[in-house]
C-alpha cells in the first residue's frame, strides 16, 4: 500500500510529521516511518530560540542540523518552527529581561540578531517559517508576552522583514491554535494580515495548528476561514494537527477522531492555497499531549506500537 507521501505528492501537497529528535536517535521504526511516510518535516523542539541559543551567543545548531541532513536525505521538505515565541524562550533572556539588565533596544536588537541568524543557516534549505507563533488571546487581544510588553505591537512587522531579508525564498507564516474555524481569534489574524500586507508587510502565509479534541466538537466553517485568507492572496498550512480524547480510547472514540483528521485534510485539500498538512506527530509511543493535557492522549494516527488507527487509514482515503 502506498504511503502517506506517494499519495500527496500525486495530489501536489506536503504532509508532514513533527520530528522528535531524540527518538529519530534511538528509535529506528520511528526513523524508517517518518522516511516512508512523510514528505515535510518540522522540528517539534530544536529549533525553537531555548535550544538553539541556550547561553547568549552560544549557539547548538546539533539538533536542527540533523533534522535538515535527515530530510535533505530522504527528499523531505522542512518547515521552520518558530522564530518568535513567549514560550521555550532560553533562561538567559527572560531573566534579563526580567531584571531589567536588557532594555528595549538592546531586546530588539536580540531579537533581530536571532531572526537572521537562524534563518540565515538555514536560507534556501526552508520552504516555510512560523515566524510569530500565538501572538493572539483567545479574544483576539494581543498576547501580553515580553516581546509585546517590551516592543510594542510593532514587533511583528519587523520580524517578518528580519526573516524575509535572510532568505528571501521562504514562505514566512503567522501560527496559533483555536483558529480552525473563523472565531475571534482567526478574526485577529485575518485583520492583522490584511493590514500587514497593506503596508507591504511580507507575510504570506496563515498556520493552523489544528490542535483538536474530540469532546469539545470540530470547529465551525473552516473552509470558510481558509478562503478568506486565500483572499488575500496568502497560502494556508495546518501545521502541528493532533486530535486528543480523554483516556481510555475506545472504537467510538477513534473513529470520530479519525473523521477530525479527515475533515482538517478535506479542508485542507479544497482549497489550492492550502499547500501543507503536518501532524504534530504521527506515532501516540511520542506524542506531547499525555504530558500536557491530564487524563487525555491517543491523539494520533498511530497507536504506541505503530500499528495504524483508523485516523490513518482516513487520512489515505482523503488524499
Ligand atoms: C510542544 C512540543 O511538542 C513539546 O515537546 C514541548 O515540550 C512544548 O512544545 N504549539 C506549538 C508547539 O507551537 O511548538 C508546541 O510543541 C505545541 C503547541
Amino acid at each position: 500500500e502506498a504511503p502517506l507521501r506517494t499519495l500527496a505528492d500525486r495530489a501536489d501537497v506536503r504532509i508532514g510529521t513533527a520530528v522528535d529528535m531524540a527518538a529519530l536517535a534511538e528509535d529506528s521504526t520511528y526513523r524508517r516511518t517518518t522516511a516512508r511516510e512523510f514528505n515535510s518535516v518540522t522540528a517539534e523542539n530544536v529549533m525553537k530560540w531555548e535550544v538553539v541559543e541556550p547561553t547568549r551567543g552560544a549557539y547548538d545548531w546539533s539538533g536542527a542540523d540533523a533534522l535538515v541532513r535527515y530530510a535533505r536525505d530522504r527528499g523531505q521538505a522542512v518547515r521552520g518552527h518558530t522564530l518568535v515565541w513567549h514560550s521555550q524562550l532560553p533562561t538567559w533572556l527572560n531573566s534579563g529581561v526580567a531584571d531589567g539588565t536588557i532594555d528595549a533596544a538592546e531586546l530588539r536588537g536580540i531579537l533581530r540578531k536571532h531572526i537572521t541568524t537562524e534563518v540565515k543557516r538555514y536560507k534556501g534549505k526552508i520552504y516555510q517559517w512560523d515566524v510569530v507563533n500565538e501572538v493572539f488571546e483567545e479574544d483576539g487581544s494581543l498576547r501580553n508576552s515580553i516581546w509585546l510588553q517590551k516592543l510594542g505591537p510593532s514587533y511583528i512587522a519587523d520580524a517578518f522583514r528580519w526573516a524575509h531579508a535572510a532568505d528571501p525564498k521562504a514562505k514566512l507564516f503567522l501560527n496559533d491554535y483555536n483558529v480552525e474555524g473563523i472565531n475571534a481569534k482567526s478574526t485577529a489574524y485575518y485583520d492583522l494580515a490584511k493590514r500587514l500586507r497593506a503596508e507591504g508587510v511580507p507575510v504570506q502565509g496563515f498556520g493552523i495548528q489544528g490542535h483538536l479534541a474530540i469532546q469539545y466538537g470540530f470547529p465551525g466553517d473552516v473552509a470558510g476561514n481558509l478562503a478568506r485568507f486565500a483572499a488575500l492572496g496568502m497560502q494556508t498550512a495546518f501545521t502541528e494537527v493532533d486530535v486528543r480524547m480523554i483516556l481510555p480510547s475506545d472504537p467510538e472514540k477513534l473513529a470520530k477522531q479519525a473523521t477530525y483528521f479527515r475533515s482538517l485534510l478535506d479542508a485542507c485539500l479544497g482549497t489550492r492555497s492550502c499547500k501543507s498538512f503536518t501532524v504534530w506527530g504521527y506515532s501516540d509511543k511520542y506524542s506531547w499531549v499525555p504530558g500536557v493535557f491530564a487524563g487525555q492522549g491517543a491523539a494520533t494516527l498511530l497507536d504506541e506500537e505503530f500499528v495504524a488507527k483508523p485516523a490513518y487509514g482516513a487520512l489515505r482515503e482523503g488524499l
